[in-house]
């Protein structure tokens, strides 16, 4: 079932709240995100950069581990806020970290001006590498290599 509409606007504004939190002193691009869980709670992220650049996380991925840290990993949808003219869907990264806890999580991006984007993680990456994959390593089996 879809997140209704008042959930979504409480976790666009807890998600804009938190992109003032952002550390982007380096691509000044602020980004919020809030995951909801299958209990109701909603939990924040922010981007963190760092000088050393590759070591960035994305708003996306720090509210999806605020989640699991909580021991709330069974995350409903996730709502992004950036102060862009277009919405920001998630990186690649955080697409495979968002499969991880399900292929159905529910993607809704605003930007600034309101313009509004949705969809399922399963959309947005069709081919993840999951479990499964792990699964069929001839390692797992016990096998030599
Ligand atoms: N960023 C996010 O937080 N989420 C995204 O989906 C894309 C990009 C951050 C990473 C970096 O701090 C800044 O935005 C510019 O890429």
């Amino acid at each position: 079932m879809q997140v209704d509409s008042r959930t979504i606007e409480t976790m666009r504004k807890a998600a804009a709240k938190a992109a003032k939190n952002a550390y982007a002193p380096y691509s000044r691009f602020p980004v919020g995100a809030t995951v909801l869980t299958s209990h109701g709670e909603i939990f924040a992220g922010c981007n963190v950069e760092n000088a050393s650049y590759g070591l960035t996380i994305c708003a996306e991925r720090n509210a999806v581990f605020q989640a699991v840290a909580a021991g709330k990993p069974q995350i409903r949808a996730i709502v992004v806020v950036t102060s862009s003219d277009i919405p920001s869907s998630p990186c690649g990264a955080c697409r495979q970290v968002l499969s991880e806890f399900g292929r159905d999580i529910e993607v809704i991006s605003f930007s600034d001006r309101g313009k509004v984007l949705r969809a399922q993680v399963s959309d947005l990456l069709p081919k993840p590498f999951g479990h499964e994959d792990l699964a069929t390593s001839s390692r797992s089996k016990g096998k030599a290599r």
